[in-house]
């Protein structure tokens, strides 16, 4: 069913305190760890986001009971590391390419076959770059194009460490060959050119797997089981984002997200914001299951532009999108560079952004690899595409409330991909 979300810009800015769902992130890995663990895991604070449920019912269908306690509380029986059992049917991953591609590693070391798929959008996601490496530790993997994308078949078993240097810095392929890794005979070794989100290694860690970093390597010896650790997930900061950007732009607001993860390779957004100008501040920082968590104070105050690249990449790459919408409100110029990777996310998120910007008077060129914005410019109220991707949805959800007029954000249906609950959440901090 197809959804349009109506926007218009709150007359006294955002107010307010709000929470967010649980980190998508982490309720994959904790679903999948879950079912390969020694026994049960309580997974508290649970995504119910369409990505994370497909994530559910693979691991389901891979024969690890899932027991739902509440909205956001499950109990996964893990099956051990050698006991997920050949699937009856092909594995549906949905629109998540976290789910396939962790799942291929984790299937790269079981004696079945299994064949993964997903929809329209994940089958035309770029898939060679996990495959590679698992072929090269001995996983037999046939894919649907002759070797780029799904569906892809699997046949597991006997696998060897291998020392891998990542073409592309991303936290999938990297965990996919760790987790391949809990499987193979001898260590292994990922290199990463730049580094990425590392809640797979801080998982691995706390479930008993000798795990280390030197350099730019990490560096796993594989151990004879996997230790059930229950997971407590704190708010998505990738949810979080699209609120404290719209304080940062919309003037006279003042927003607190609470409880949200603060992993400082998942805070670019942050440092960049912070660049720019913004008044933003962490309180009550704690910790929750090994990862750091806090309340975010986001007080407009105006911006100046800034430039994100290198190794800040990976640190804001699901917040790409965002920075171009706040970079319309900002001072001056604001560039993007070195995220050609936003290219063959759930959409070409680079020409997305730029194409429906510029329906709202935007300032934008888009670049091979990013995209240059000067600003401030008055955004006009437009109707506008999500190109089925709910970050952009989300994005230009809140380039409305920094618009004149009323903006129509069509196909707006994606964004429970990964927040079930924006709009309510939304009206809470602009009701008035
Ligand atoms: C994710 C890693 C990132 C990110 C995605 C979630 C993860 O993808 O964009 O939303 O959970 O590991 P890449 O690894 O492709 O960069």
């Amino acid at each position: 069913m197809t959804k349009t979300l109506l926007m218009r810009p709150p007359r006294k800015g955002l107010f307010g305190r709000v929470q967010v769902p649980g980190d998508k992130s982490i309720t994959h890995r904790g679903l999948l760890l879950g079912a390969i663990g020694s026994g049960t895991t309580r997974v508290e604070g649970f995504l119910a986001g369409q990505d994370c449920l497909a994530s559910l019912r693979c691991v389901q269908a891979l024969g690890a009971a899932v027991q739902r306690i509440d909205e956001a509380t499950l109990l996964v029986e893990g099956r051990g590391l050698r006991g997920l059992t050949e699937p009856a049917d092909v594995l549906d991953c949905g629109g998540s390419a976290t789910t396939m591609r962790l799942l291929a590693g984790i299937l790269a070391g079981h004696p079945f076959r299994s064949v993964l798929t997903g929809n329209e959008s994940l089958r035309n996601r770029p898939m060679g770059r996990v495959c590679e490496p698992l072929r090269l530790m001995g996983a037999r993997i046939g894919e649907g194009d002759g070797g780029h994308s799904p569906p892809l078949s699997i046949r597991g078993g006997r696998l060897r460490g291998v020392d891998y240097s990542m073409p592309v810095a991303s936290a999938q392929v990297k965990s996919a060959i760790l987790l391949a890794g809990l499987y193979a005979e001898g260590e292994t070794i990922v290199r990463e050119p730049h580094r990425s989100r590392d809640h797979t290694e801080r998982m691995l860690v706390a479930r008993g797997v000798e795990l280390r970093r030197e350099g730019d390597a990490i560096v796993l010896s594989p151990p004879g089981d996997l230790i059930s650790r229950d997971v407590v997930i704190p708010g998505d900061l990738s949810s979080a984002a699209f609120f404290l950007a719209a304080a940062a732009i919309v003037p006279g607001s003042e927003v607190r997200v609470q409880d949200v993860g603060v992993n400082p390779t998942r805070t670019g957004l942050l440092a960049l914001l912070t660049a720019m100008g913004a008044d933003i501040s962490l309180e009550e920082k704690r910790w929750v299951g090994g990862e750091p968590m806090a309340d975010l104070v986001v007080r407009y105050r105006p911006l100046q532009g800034g430039t994100a690249d290198g190794d800040l990449i990976p640190l804001l790459i699901d917040e790409v999108p965002l920075i171009a919408v706040i970079a319309t409100q900002a001072q001056g110029i604001t560039e993007v560079r070195g995220a050609a990777e936003l290219r063959v996310k759930e959409s070409d998120r680079i020409s997305a952004i730029v194409a429906e910007l510029r329906k709202m008077g935007a300032q934008i060129e888009e670049q091979l690899d990013g995209f240059v914005v000067e600003g401030p410019t008055p955004l006009e109220g437009a109707e506008v595409q999500s190109h089925d991707d709910h970050r952009v949805a989300m994005a230009m959800a809140i380039a409305g409330l920094a618009a004149g007029g009323e903006t129509r954000v069509d196909g707006a249906e994606c964004i429970s991909d990964s927040f079930p609950g924006f709009e309510e959440a939304l009206a809470k901090l602009t009701r008035e």
